[in-house]
């Protein structure tokens, strides 16, 4: 950009010009190109808006219209990007702005009339909030849909494993309950998505101008429908200010990324040779410049730091959000280039997240090998223990000493420890599970991993995101 006056929206009360380092300085337009599908759009329900009410000719309008149609079209090429680079803009609005007065030179100047970019920005942000939103939700419906596909499938094979708290083995469960934990995570990270698509869409806050209104007639009700709005805002000071639905979105990303990260630490550790329970495609695998045999998960490992990337941008939105009095302060133009940051990249992490958890193969043999190491089935020794009358007290004391006995002795728990159980708390008979499969399959609470009640819950969830899938097309 040559001509900075044309770059720039004001200027008219300044007998200096401004600064060019302060000026470069104040640009967010890196951050926000991403804005410029829905600035156009935007502006186009105000060029409705302004011929509504009779503040534009019908001429100008179409002329406004036309334009703002070949930037539409600049951007999906490309073009408008490397075209708004070679100008001093502060942000993609005043970019657009000036291609429409580029491209529709006798017109193109009418555009801002009644409106402010506090209210543009506002609208942008909100629209955009919805479509990565959106985004988010079907992204985040296809992860746990793959899940329960997955969890369906190791249910059919028996698969059995044993979990783990503290990374310590705990007790035996079947692959396909692990697989549901992944996809309760991932339904709801979907409907928190879809909680920011209604919350994004409910107000309007185009026509709101700089921050009390405007005195054109605009008609606020028309370009709030042509955008998809339930209704114009009610309060224009809020409106412009408003970066709630921007923050909810940056949280969505960030949660579904929280939970992203923890299956890809799980996964991480299921690939190496030590634990053998699972296997990454070659296709997501990378190798070593130096060690020929490597094979390392490092799409997991990106997902989980950019878990870390995003929520340090979703603290760094808040934070500078914060302490804002009511109305718009430049500061928001950080919130906004914080949100839009980290949510391309947190979208993108997931992306990536759905393609590596998809190619993942899940070794049942090796699972079911160690399913019983570390003495997983303890806890129904004591369980059958105090069902026959023992005390959880005297149970939990009893099976403890057994299991130390067995460790010194360098053995699993097997039936003459049962007997040495039942002995010691006074039992005539003591019926317990021994292997991780009768484990599991004596279970016997709603929500267990007891495979015909992790089948139900898996109905019960299919079910749940069937509604939320139709209700997102409908
Ligand atoms: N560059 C600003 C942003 O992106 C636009 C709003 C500027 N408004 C103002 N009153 N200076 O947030």
């Amino acid at each position: 950009m040559t001509d900075d006056r044309a770059a720039m929206q004001w200027g008219g009360r300044f007998a200096a010009p401004p600064d060019p380092e302060l000026i470069a300085f104040g640009s967010s337009l890196e951050d926000d190109l991403v804005l410029a599908p829905f600035d156009v759009a935007g502006s186009r329900a105000h060029v409705a808006s302004l011929r509504s009410g009779g503040i534009v000719d019908e001429a100008t309008a179409r002329a406004i219209d036309v334009a703002l149609a070949d930037v539409a079209a600049e951007i999906t090429a490309g073009a408008f990007a490397t075209w708004a680079r070679g100008g001093a803009y502060e942000d993609v609005h005043g970019a657009i702005d000036a291609r429409v007065r580029e491209l529709a030179p006798d017109h193109g100047a009418r555009l801002h009339a009644g409106r402010s970019r506090n209210d543009q920005v506002a609208t942008a942000l909100a629209l955009y909030a919805a479509d990565r939103a959106r985004r988010g939700r079907e992204r985040s419906l296809s992860i746990a849909r793959l899940a329960i596909a997955q969890a369906r499938a190791a249910l059919a094979r028996g698969d059995v494993l044993a979990a783990t708290t503290h990374w310590q083995p705990a007790q035996p469960i079947a692959l396909g309950f692990w697989l549901g934990a992944v996809a309760e995570n991932f339904a709801r990270a979907a409907h928190r998505f879809d909680r920011v698509v209604r919350d994004a869409m409910r107000f309007s806050p185009l026509g709101s101008g700089a921050c009390s209104g405007s005195t054109m007639p605009l008609d606020r009700a028309l370009s709030a429908a042509q955008l998809g709005f339930g209704a114009p805002s009610r309060n224009a000071l809020d409106a412009i200010g408003d970066r709630d639905v921007a923050l909810d979105l940056l949280h969505a990303v960030a949660r579904a990324l929280v939970a992203a990260s923890r299956v890809s630490e799980e996964l991480v550790l299921w690939c190496t040779p030590a634990f053998g329970y699972a296997r990454l495609d070659d296709a997501a695998s990378t190798g070593s410049s130096l060690m020929p045999q490597k094979r390392n998960p490092d799409p997991f490992e990106l997902v989980r730091a950019s878990a870390a990337r995003v929520t340090g941008a979703l603290s760094g939105a808040m934070g500078s959000a914060t302490g804002i009095a009511l109305s718009y302060h430049r500061d928001l133009q950080e919130t906004k280039s914080l949100v839009l940051r980290g949510t391309e990249r947190g979208l993108a992490a997931l992306d990536a997240f759905a393609r590596a958890f998809s190619g993942v193969t899940y070794n049942g043999a090796r699972m079911r090998a160690l399913a019983g190491d570390g003495f997983t089935v303890a806890t129904d020794l004591a369980d059958a223990a105090i069902l026959a009358g023992a005390s959880a007290r005297d149970a939990h004391a009893a099976v403890g000493a057994a299991v130390a006995c067995a460790d010194a002795e360098g053995r699993e728990l097997d039936p003459r420890d049962v007997a040495a159980i039942a002995r010691e708390l006074g039992l005539t008979a003591l019926d317990a599970p021994l292997d991780p499969d009768a484990s599991i399959a004596a279970k016997r609470t709603s929500g267990s991993t007891n495979p015909s009640e992790v089948a139900l819950a898996l109905d019960d969830l299919e079910r749940e995101l069937d509604v939320l899938g139709y209700e997102a097309h409908a």
